[in-house]
């Protein structure tokens, strides 16, 4: 009897050992190490995106291509590693921006206290704060994480295109123990910011390659993009914001529009090509089972913000977020 009681203590004590040697992001993680860490972000994001208020959308996404490739570590804002190109410089690159006001920030936070806080830190709470600030949702932002030390363009391709279909969706987001729902969630951030031309102008002009419009697109819709921003199908310079009309607001009409068939990508209408997501979009935007899209949204966030992240000794703590230390 004695036996068994101690070899289960045994196993219980090898349990937890393996288990806190596996470091996990936790809320405050800089709470010892750099107490002002998420306030210096905080204030810098507070101070700085009334300028550029446009900036919110553009670090929540470049958040969201850091997870993809790699985890969450940073990785999106280096330069060449070796001799390839970094994801920086991936098809999916239209209009990532902010590199300069993460640097910003990441120098301030090295001046404060050197070599602690990482640049994967940095973009998730900057993306955070910069969204709460234009008067987005908070959601929860535990820290911890560390930065890699690799950038492949190669590797964007886990990065979804728009026009992915719904299975490559899910599967792209499945790879990253991501759900439905958290695709359907996620892709709500598509409430603010703009798109180029380029991303979609397949469906205005040239669908199927015999010159023609996708059908699943909104034909009063397609026709307005044509004659007012859209004029030409090699257009790539032109933005087009992407919720027209509240394209500055978190709110539910990027979800409106889907029902619409006004989603500007494919891989929005994809959502509404599964009978699951197009009754989630439904209830959301009913607010019928899920009440609060903001604090549906926030636990999705919370989860893309865990991908793959690197912590304890993994990785390293860039001083320059461009560059691996040397
Ligand atoms: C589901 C798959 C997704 C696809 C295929 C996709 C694709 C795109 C594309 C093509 C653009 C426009 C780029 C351009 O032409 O300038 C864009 C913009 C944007 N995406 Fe997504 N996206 C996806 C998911 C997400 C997620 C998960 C987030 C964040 C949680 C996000 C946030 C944004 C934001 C905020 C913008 C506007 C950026 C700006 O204004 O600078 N997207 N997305
Ligand atoms: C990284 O590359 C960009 C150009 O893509 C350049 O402007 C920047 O100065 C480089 N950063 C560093 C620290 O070398
Ligand atoms: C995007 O990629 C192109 C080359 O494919 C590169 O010239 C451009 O600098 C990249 N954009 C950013 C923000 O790094
Ligand atoms: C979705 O797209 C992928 C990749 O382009 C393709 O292989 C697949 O057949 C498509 N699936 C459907 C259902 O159209
Ligand atoms: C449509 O695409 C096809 C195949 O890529 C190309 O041969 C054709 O010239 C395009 N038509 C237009 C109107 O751009
Ligand atoms: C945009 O289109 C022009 C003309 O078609 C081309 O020269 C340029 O390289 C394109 N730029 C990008 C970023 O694809």
């Amino acid at each position: 009897m004695r036996g068994i009681f101690c070899f289960g203590f045994v196993i219980l004590c090898l349990l937890a050992i393996s288990g806190s040697a596996r470091a996990q992001l936790q809320l405050g993680f800089y709470y010892k190490s750099c107490p002002k860490a998420e306030k210096i972000v905080q204030d810098f994001v507070n101070e700085h995106i009334h300028n550029a208020p446009s900036l919110a959308a553009a670090l929540i996404r470049m958040h969201f291509h850091d997870c993809f490739v790699r985890g969450c570590d940073g990785s999106v804002l280096l330069n060449s590693t070796s001799g390839e190109q970094p994801e920086k410089f991936g098809p999916p690159n239209l209009t990532l921006r902010g590199f300069d006001f993460i640097e910003r920030i990441k120098s301030l936070l090295e001046a404060e206290c050197a070599g602690i806080v990482s640049c994967a830190d940095t973009i998730a709470l900057a993306a955070r704060d910069a969204i709460v600030a234009t008067g987005g949702p908070f959601w929860r932002v535990p820290t911890g994480r560390r930065d890699g030390v690799i950038s492949r363009i190669s590797e964007t391709s886990a990065i979804p295109a728009p026009t992915s279909n719904f299975s490559t969706l899910q599967t792209l987001f499945a790879n990253q123990g991501l759900d439905l729902k958290d695709l359907v969630l996620l892709s709500g951030a598509h409430t603010i910011g703009v798109s180029h031309c380029s991303s979609f102008s397949n469906r205005l002009y040239n669908f199927t390659g015999v010159g023609d419009q996708d059908p699943s697109l909104d034909s009063e819709y397609a026709a307005n993009l044509k004659a007012k921003k859209c004029k030409s199908p090699n257009d790539n310079t032109t933005i087009v914001e992407m919720d027209p009309g509240s394209h500055r607001t978190f709110d539910l009409s990027y979800f409106t529009l889907l029902l619409k068939r006004r989603g500007l990508f494919q891989s929005d209408a994809a959502l509404t090509t599964n009978s699951f997501t197009q009754s989630f979009i439904e209830q959301l935007v009913q607010g019928s089972v899920v009440p609060d899209f903001f604090v549906e949204f926030a636990k999705s966030m919370e989860k893309m913000g865990r991908i793959n992240v690197k912590t304890g000794s993994e990785g390293e703590i860039r001083k320059v977020c461009a560059l691996v230390n040397s």
